[in-house]
């Protein structure tokens, strides 16, 4: 058979084929265009969320997002914002020092490719996360810790700073007095903080920066910086972070779980509340200590839970900046 007429043979004998694939492609076509305006309805974004009441930080980052910067960069100024801030006691310069009066902070993003940046117990710099923007970007490692963290901050033009203000020495000075190891819950209405930012286009990104645990062993790392832990973002699901002890939230790997359990399609906040169940249902100790987690999804939607009262989340979406308290387990 010459080849011309195996073709034309080969379509009429698959023609029935043919037209049913046909009707399924049309029939998938539909499908694909209800779900695009579906979607297209249903789109929560852009928005950014961020553990406490921080809207200078959300206000900062949702800026950034109205010039069309990146939905990490949104984060990164975000969080500069906090770090900034000498008055609160968990980030950044004025963070709460360890037992020896020196301020370590940790801090990590991750973007919407799936790559990560960290930096754990760096001292003398004040704006961790946009160092750990810079071991993600500018090194062939994902994490820098202590002294190398620092170095590589100033070898990038970060200026070395006394982190320790007169209100954390005098913090220190008076825990020392009892000496007591005692995680604090909802320290000053303000712990760590995560960020998470959805650009316009609803591309994900995400950050946390803490101080850590106040008086904390010297050397002690919490979740902050750890992927999976106090952050996790897979820009195909969405994104989570954390704020409380770290170390429960490690044991746990709190983020990631968050981000499955909406993989397999819990709401933000059904999945934040099925992870601090988790530890709820763990520790038998979960009176003495607070976790909070903060969700979004792929359409913009967010979501937050914590064990304890007096955790709240701040987002801001279509121009509104909202400090709200989330579902919790335990009334204190
Ligand atoms: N979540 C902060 C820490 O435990 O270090």
């Amino acid at each position: 058979m010459k080849r011309r007429k195996f073709i034309q043979n080969a379509a009429l004998g698959s023609v029935g084929a043919t037209l049913g694939a046909t009707l399924v492609a049309c029939a998938d076509t539909d499908k694909k265009t209800a779900i695009a305006l579906e979607d297209q309805t249903d789109k929560q974004y852009p928005v950014v969320i961020a553990t406490w009441d921080v809207k200078n930080a959300t206000a900062a980052a949702w800026q950034s997002l109205q010039e069309g910067k990146s939905a990490l960069q949104a984060v990164i100024d975000g969080c500069g914002v906090e770090e900034a801030n000498a008055e609160g006691q968990s980030v950044g310069i004025g963070g709460l020092p360890d037992r020896e009066g020196r301020v370590t902070l940790d801090a990590c993003v991750m973007n919407e490719h799936g790559n990560y940046g960290a930096v754990l117990c760096m001292e003398n710099i004040k704006h961790p996360i946009a160092v750990a923007k810079m071991v993600m970007e500018d090194t062939p490692h994902v994490i820098l810790a202590g002294v190398g963290a620092e170095e590589f901050a100033v070898s990038q033009g970060f200026e070395r700073e006394n982190l320790l203000t007169e209100a954390s020495r005098s913090g220190w000075e008076n825990w020392k007095k009892t000496a007591q190891y005692k995680p604090i819950i909802n320290i000053e209405n303000h712990d760590t903080i995560g960020m998470l930012a959805m650009d316009k286009d609803g591309t994900i990104s995400g950050g946390c920066t803490t101080s850590g645990l106040a008086f904390k062993m010297a050397g002690r790392v919490g979740d902050s910086a750890v992927i999976g832990s106090g952050l996790f973002v897979d820009n195909e699901v969405g994104a989570c972070t954390a704020t409380g002890l770290g170390e429960e939230v490690l044991k746990t790997v709190g983020s990631y779980l968050v981000v499955e359990l909406m993989r397999q399609g819990k709401t933000p906040d059904e999945a934040c509340k099925e992870a601090v169940m988790r530890i709820v249902n763990k520790s038998k100790n979960y009176k003495d200590f607070q976790v909070g987690y903060i969700a979004m999804n792929k359409k913009g939607e967010t979501g937050a839970y914590s064990i304890h009262n007096g955790f709240v989340a701040t987002t801001f979406r279509s121009g509104e900046n909202t400090t709200e308290t989330p579902g919790f387990y335990n009334t204190l």
